[in-house]
């Protein structure tokens, strides 16, 4: 089984399609081992209850500074030693020296076609925002590689959606969440865990 951990910072919507598809066997060979939620109230970590899934919170708010919390986060996940970590609507960056740790074993999902609307300060409904802002006709969802920098690694998927006249941010969210996310982050998973998209050898 591959051993996954999931990050998640609010209602995890996409925490639950990975659950919803690996309970129906649109992913297989998967064991969500914690979910780990920068935020002691994200409903995530509601969802990962009701699954008997290791929830646990880790927040910056609880470390002196950021480097403390840096090396506590990584620590934690080294205890784990996770196959896989999946970010899926976590809004905390990932710390440089996990990044080394699990290189090449981190994706995120990120909700526009990268590489429009993203970067610093592009995340959750912002990006939608920004969307409707500029006045594209077509956005998405990207499924990538976590590197050193934000939103920058590799991509694995994409899938494209329309805007449709009259989209607030929250509707176009929730399209793109329906059309392109729930479909692409379960499926990416999948993919690595049986071996479809090959991922370098553990380091730990
Ligand atoms: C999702 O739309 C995800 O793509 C986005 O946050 C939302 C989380 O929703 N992630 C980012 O913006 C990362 N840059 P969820 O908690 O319901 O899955």
């Amino acid at each position: 089984m591959f051993k996954t951990v999931v990050c998640v910072s609010g209602g995890g919507t996409n925490l639950q399609a990975i659950l919803d598809a690996i309970d129906s066997g649109r992913i297989t060979n998967t064991e969500i081992m914690a979910v780990i939620s920068n935020n002691a109230k994200a409903y995530a970590l509601e969802r990962a209850r009701n699954h008997n899934i290791p929830a646990l919170c880790m927040s910056p708010k609880r470390y002196p500074d950021r480097e403390a919390f840096n090396a506590a986060f990584t620590e934690k996940m080294k205890e784990l030693n996770p196959d896989l970590i999946v970010l899926a609507g976590f809004l905390v960056a990932i710390p440089p020296a996990m990044v080394d740790a699990f290189e090449g074993r981190i994706i995120n999902i990120h909700p526009a076609l990268i590489p429009s609307f993203c970067g610093v300060g592009y995340y959750g409904l912002h990006v939608h925002e920004k969307a409707l802002e500029y006045g594209v006709k077509v956005t998405g969802a990207t499924v990538h590689f976590v590197d050193k920098g934000m939103d920058t690694g590799r991509i694995i998927s994409q899938k494209a959606v329309y805007v449709q006249e009259g989209d607030t941010p929250e509707v176009l969210q929730r399209r793109v969440m329906e059309e392109a996310e729930w479909v692409l982050l379960p499926r990416a998973i999948d993919d690595i865990a049986n071996g479809r998209i090959q991922l370098p050898e553990k380091k730990a």
